[in-house]
């Protein structure tokens, strides 16, 4: 961990209001959750007919529901021939007979992954499903499709094992992603570690993710990410935005040295609002490591406050897991120093409430 300036703010405590401390025990709970959904994951798809090796995958997932699914992808990316995307959107990609299209909702009510099932179906696509139940649910009973049917009783942004594993145990099982049992165990175990390390009971100022938001606090976090690390810094900017009632934003490296650097000085207003996080891993490619440093050496020069954020991992799943996991607590710590309940999301809930009503001039 290396930072600067950044003004640290004392108030990031240990949490005592019903909806954090229920949110608290919630994101606690997730090395347990995804031990869960890893054995309900590989018992759904043991049951499964035989399925052809699909030559591309498209998940389709919004918000906490995508994440998952990006985690996922990234770790495909990595390894397998087999392409994995994730639409975020009402059209998926074109899509053939030989396509595994996986609609990935929470509460199966997501408009967006409505409609791209639809499509998927148009264009011949096999689909599954991955959801706690709702008109998804209905929709993939009505084709016959399998549906991987969860019960949680917290938002969907903290149910990110049941995002991720269920996945895994499909695109396995479809012969679209190799992925061995101990593997899949070290991950769980590295999100364990990570809680011991981030949760209330850790105390400052070994908590890392406590201090990171005392760091964060007041400002406009901008969070970097190359490689498996990228998704990552997606989770970050979207927890702090949902959790914590605040600004946030995500970055991917390399891309980032080849154009957004070279604004980092202007305007100078930015920087004092502006707090960059720039996570690194000692499995990242060794070139990707070289450009955190430099970029951090950039945003020294324009005076934007920086943290290096060092995550262990050994491979893409657990690393990536783990920081993400990290960002989590942030935004836990982040909601607690800003006094928002972080299990209140009521901008989001306007915006879907409103596009249900008819809009003006239909
Ligand atoms: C709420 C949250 C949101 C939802 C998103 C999609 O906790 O994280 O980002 O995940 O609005 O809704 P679902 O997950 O029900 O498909």
């Amino acid at each position: 961990m290396a930072g600067d300036a950044a003004p640290e703010r004392a108030d990031v405590g240990a949490g005592g209001d019903t909806g954090a401390a229920a949110f608290a025990a919630l994101v606690a709970g997730l090395p347990e959750q995804a031990a869960e959904a890893w054995d309900a994951g590989r018992a759904w798809t043991s049951a499964l007919a035989p399925m052809p090796p699909p030559r591309r995958v498209v998940c389709a997932g919004m918000g906490g529901s995508a994440v998952g699914a990006g985690i996922v992808a990234t770790l495909a990316a990595s390894r397998s021939a087999t392409p994995v995307e994730v639409v975020r959107d009402y059209e998926p990609p074109a899509l053939d007979g030989a396509s595994l299209f996986v609609a990935c909702s929470f509460s199966g009510e997501t408009e967006e992954v409505l409609a791209a099932w639809e499509a998927a179906a148009v264009a011949g696509a096999a689909r599954a499903a991955i959801t706690t139940g709702g008109t998804l649910a209905r929709l993939a009973a009505r084709d016959g499709a399998p549906a991987f049917a969860f019960r949680f009783g917290g938002p969907p942004r903290t149910a990110l094992g049941w995002g991720v594993f269920p996945l895994l145990a499909l695109l396995r099982r479809a012969g679209a992603l190799a992925l061995g049992d101990g593997e899949a165990a070290a991950a769980i175990a590295a999100l364990a570690d990570c809680r011991d390390a981030s949760a209330p009971h850790a105390p400052a100022p070994d908590n890392e993710a406590r201090r990171l938001a005392g760091r964060l606090a007041g400002g406009a976090p901008v969070v970097f990410g190359a490689g498996a690390l990228r998704v990552a810094a997606g989770r970050w900017a979207a927890q702090i935005a949902e959790n914590a009632g605040q600004w946030a934003f995500a970055e991917a490296l390399p891309e980032a040295d080849h154009n957004l650097v070279a604004g980092f000085a202007r305007p100078p207003e930015a920087a004092r609002l502006l707090r960059a996080v720039l996570l690194d891993a000692p499995s990242s490619h060794p070139r990707h490591r070289r450009r955190v440093a430099l970029t951090a050496r950039e945003l020294e020069r324009a005076g934007v406050p920086r943290e290096v954020v060092h995550v262990e991992g050994a491979g893409v799943l657990d690393t990536a897991l783990r920081a993400s996991y990290l960002g989590d607590w942030v935004s836990y710590y982040l909601a607690l120093a800003n006094g928002t309940d972080p299990l209140d999301v009521a901008p989001i809930d306007r915006v879907k409430a409103a596009l249900r009503e008819p809009a003006e001039g239909d």
